[in-house]
């Protein structure tokens, strides 16, 4: 995967981690030489660290102004504010850069100035120098040397932290963990799970799978066909089993027999899995310990939202908006189908890297109920970070080959009855049309950063989700436009005249259109479908309309993906209430 397609992915954990990281592996700033590179493989995020400087010093900056103190105080507002398990990273972190900070904030520096300063951004050679707000009036090199002469004179920063250290926080270990094996393995995130299905909801548990009813037990699993009509336990985890005193014919048989039990599985990408960065962790002026409760979770799941998306959402939204969802809906249909949902979808998947994700499909084709697979990777083919971003991205002739590959592969996986339906790239002009003037949740109070700015900053850094897309050149935006256009037609293409032995096909169109005039009509505006911290991803509130769009499409177009409304829901739910939930 190419490292600007995690821009997002580790946006926030450069918060904590990596400017800890940063400084392990850096000499201190004070004494004139370059930074040695660093020991570990987390060059890779050399613009997400610079990011996430700009990102908490501008957070403080603002705290300090909302409530008229001094820098160090709100710094230790912030603090407080975060969960305890990482409170005390935090004073750590207070400790080692705050001085410097405040004092630079002290003399009206902005963050980009801080940040350059204290060498977290830095320039590459013949690369221009990135900042978020607008320069300041002397020029953002002079004050960048300005701020470094008063650095001098300070005391020293210590690179008291190692990698070690930072590990050591309880939270932070096992993402530590994580990223070191992926990283030297060179894997998809997605191999870090040893055992397919889970009872731990984050790191790739149940939040993105149905949860695992009995995880001692290698054959019991969502989506299987029941053992011997669960007449004993549970083997399917649908929360139906045991025999109906009455006439002594299993519940599941009574119920589920012909049913036409289906799973609902998705692959896609970052807008799948419901990327989501909460726009409350930056907006000072409601900043509050609630804001910052969702935190460690958030981390653990890779700032992914999976139990709230469109496809396998099964909680209801705490992030905005309302959960509706292809697994609820299949769900309500067909009580049978309770906890049947995986989501294999990752940031950064585009048609190429799914086909190393895919593998993490678990499916016996033998055992288990059919599935319907959403393909969804609806705008990495064509969005990098990458200076020639059109060279970059994936050729029609490239998308076919991925795309054909990948369905030989359900092929030979998905038992017989199964349904794929594939999903169209979206038109990512919508983003720069509605967002590039309004103010970003960091500009609020002050009125100073605009989606704009923002995009241009993370352009600059290389780190954009989408140089193509995020930019205020219109030719480009339509060049980008018009090669998901040609992306999209070839999925239309394969659906058209591809066969399968195992699975019918279909295609639909990404439904933005209908999702922003169904918005509209509620009143809504368009804007509000868009994340609004990374001004890329599709909203909550787009996602829930989405799910509405596909499944009135399916049932009218293709009724029998869908599957028959079992006549038993109301008989399951007297007898085993909500089935145990997720
Ligand atoms: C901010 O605090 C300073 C010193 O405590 C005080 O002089 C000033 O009036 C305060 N400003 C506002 C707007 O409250
Ligand atoms: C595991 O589950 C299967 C299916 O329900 C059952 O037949 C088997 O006895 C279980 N194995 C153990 C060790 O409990
Ligand atoms: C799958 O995961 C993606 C990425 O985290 C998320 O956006 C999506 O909502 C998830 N889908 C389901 C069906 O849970
Ligand atoms: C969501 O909340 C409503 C009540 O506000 C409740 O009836 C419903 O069961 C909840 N849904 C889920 C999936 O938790
Ligand atoms: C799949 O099922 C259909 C009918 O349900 C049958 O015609 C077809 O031969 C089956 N395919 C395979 C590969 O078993
Ligand atoms: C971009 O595409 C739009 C819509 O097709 C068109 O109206 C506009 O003139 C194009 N702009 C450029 C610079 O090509
Ligand atoms: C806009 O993008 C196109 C296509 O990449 C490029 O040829 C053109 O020079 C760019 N225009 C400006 C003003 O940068």
């Amino acid at each position: 995967m190419k490292e600007s397609k995690q821009t997002f992915l580790n946006l926030f954990c450069i918060l904590w981690l990596l400017l800890l990281l940063k400084t392990a592996s850096s000499s201190p700033p004070p004494h004139g030489k370059d930074p040695r590179p660093p020991s570990l493989p987390f060059g890779l995020y050399k613009g997400h660290t610079c990011v996430g400087c700009v990102l908490v010093v501008s957070v403080i900056e603002q705290l300090a102004q909302w409530h008229n103190s001094t820098v160090k105080a709100a710094m230790e507002r912030l603090c407080d504010y975060i969960p305890e398990k990482l409170q005390g990273f935090c004073y750590v972190l207070a400790e080692l850069y705050g001085p410097h900070i405040a004092e630079l904030i002290d003399r009206e520096m902005n963050a980009d100035v801080v940040c350059h300063s204290l060498r977290l951004c830095k320039q590459d050679p013949g690369q221009l120098l990135c900042h978020l707000y607008s320069p300041p009036k002397v020029g953002l090199s002079v004050a960048i040397r300005k701020a470094k002469r008063i650095m001098k004179t300070s005391k020293d920063l210590k690179s008291v932290l190692g990698f070690s250290s930072v590990c050591a926080f309880p939270l932070l270990a096992s993402l530590c963990e994580k990223i070191k094996y992926v990283l030297r393995n060179k894997l998809p995130f997605e191999d870090f799970d040893g055992d397919k299905f889970s009872t731990f909801p984050t790191l790739r548990g149940y939040h993105w799978r149905g949860r695992d009813c009995n995880d001692k037990n290698t054959t019991v699993y969502p989506g299987r066909r029941p053992d011997n009509w669960d007449a004993k336990s549970d083997s399917n985890c649908n929360g139906i089993w045991g025999v109906d005193p009455k006439d002594g014919i299993p519940y599941e048989e009574k119920f589920c027999k012909g049913a036409d039990s289906k799973g609902v599985v998705l692959l896609g990408d970052s807008a799948g899995a419901h990327f989501h960065i909460p726009p409350e962790w930056m907006t000072v002026t409601q900043m509050s310990a609630k804001s910052f409760a969702n935190l460690p979770m958030a981390f653990s799941d890779e700032l992914d939202w999976p139990q709230f998306s469109e496809i396998t959402g099964f909680l209801n939204s705490t992030i905005g908006g309302w959960t509706d969802s292809l697994y609820l809906r299949l769900r309500k249909r067909n009580r049978c189908n309770h906890r049947d949902l995986q989501n294999i979808s990752q940031n950064g998947g585009s048609s190429g890297n799914l086909l190393s994700l895919i593998k993490s499909l678990a499916r016996n084709q033998l055992l288990d109920n059919p599935a319907i697979v959403i393909y969804a990777t609806i705008g990495n083919d064509v969005c990098n970070g990458e200076r020639d971003t059109l060279a970059h991205m994936t050729t029609p002739k490239e998308m076919l080959s991925n795309v054909v590959q990948a369905l030989r592969y359900l092929d030979s996986h998905l038992p017989n009855g199964s349904h794929v339906i594939l999903t169209g790239l979206v038109d990512g002009r919508f983003l720069w049309d509605n967002l590039h003037d309004r103010y970003h949740p960091l500009g609020q109070l002050n009125k100073d950063v605009t989606y704009s700015q923002l995009y241009s900053f993370l352009d600059c850094l290389q780190v954009s989700p989408c140089s193509g897309w995020l930019t205020p050149n219109e030719t480009l935006r339509n060049l980008t436009s018009e090669r998901a256009l040609q992306l999209s037609n070839v999925l239309k293409e394969i659906a058209r005249s591809e066969k399968f032995a195992n699975f019918d096909i279909f295609y639909m169109d990404f439904p933005l259109r209908q999702t922003a005039e169904e918005w509209r009509k509620m009143g809504g505006e368009p804007w509000q479908l868009i994340e609004p911290v990374d001004g890329f991803h599709p909203s909550q509130i787009a996602a829930a309309l989405g799910t509405g769009i596909t499944w009135q499409r399916a049932l009218h177009e293709w009724p029998q993906v869908l599957g028959k409304q079992n006549p038993f829901n109301d008989q399951i739910e007297a007898i085993f209430k909500d089935q145990g939930g997720h």
